[in-house]
């Protein structure tokens, strides 16, 4: 499949494309993931990035430009990809169609998840994300949560919460995604590549995708 995954800021678009991954081997390509990675391991993408991320605010749109482009070339994206947080603006999605283009890529669509705002709140201030960054499994202190001493339950390693999960962070990070992402929902409308679901319960999510690729 190649799909990309819209929400807001604990939707549960990494929840989602987990469960999807395991469907049919599609890879999860999360732009926030990469820059976490980048972060971590110090390099100039990392550095550049870090004080956006931590703010809530985006990272420049060149910087990710960049990045996906060469992301999107990788030999692992021909079996299907999955676009986690990415695009985010409408100049990212419009360099996504170009970018698209050039390589001969087509999507099947685009799963707009549809989460009420007081649900996404309490996700994002119980999450829990696994730290060994080859595992980074999500968890949920109430839904579903780690191991009772908080290691990770597939490979142990401690779960920890973000650096932008704090009060202000979360707020910002609304407040963006309001101004500078809901406005993609009306662009793939008009591309007409939209498909919208109500998910509060990501597996029945996960199979309504998977009926919708079929039809
Ligand atoms: P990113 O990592 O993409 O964060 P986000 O969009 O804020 O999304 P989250 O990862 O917080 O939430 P999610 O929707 O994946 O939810 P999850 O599955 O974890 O981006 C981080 C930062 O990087 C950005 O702020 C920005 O600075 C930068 N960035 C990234 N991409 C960029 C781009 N393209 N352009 C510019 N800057 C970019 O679920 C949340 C919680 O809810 C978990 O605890 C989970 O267990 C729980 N949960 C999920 N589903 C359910 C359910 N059905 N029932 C109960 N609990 C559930």
């Amino acid at each position: 499949m190649k799909i990309i995954l819209l929400g807001a800021p604990g939707a549960g678009k990494g929840t989602v494309a987990k469960l999807l991954m395991e469907a049919d081997g599609s890879i999860q390509i999360s732009t926030g993931d990469l820059l976490r990675a980048a972060v971590k391991e110090g390099t100039e993408l990392g550095r550049q990035a870090k004080g956006y991320m931590d703010r809530g605010d985006l990272v420049p749109d060149s910087l990710i430009m960049d990045m996906m482009e060469i992301r999107l070339q990788e030999k692992d994206c021909r079996q299907g990809f999955l676009l986690d947080g990415f695009p985010r603006t409408i100049p990212q999605a419009e360099a996504l169609k170009e970018v698209m283009k050039r390589l001969d890529i087509s999507l099947d669509f685009v799963v707009n998840l549809d989460v009420p705002r007081d649900i996404i709140l309490d996700r994002l201030t119980t999450r829990r994300t696994c730290a060994n960054g080859s595992c980074q499994e999500i968890y949920n202190t109430k839904s579903n949560p780690p191991n009772a001493d908080g290691t990770c339950k597939k490979c142990g390693s401690p779960t920890i919460q973000r650096d932008d999960e704090t009060e202000g962070a979360i707020l910002n990070r609304l407040e963006v995604y309001n101004e500078k992402t809901a406005p993609l929902i009306g662009f793939y409308q008009g591309e007409g590549l939209l498909k919208t679901f109500l998910s509060v319960n990501s597996k029945d999510t996960v199979e309504a995708v998977i009926k919708a690729l079929k039809e």
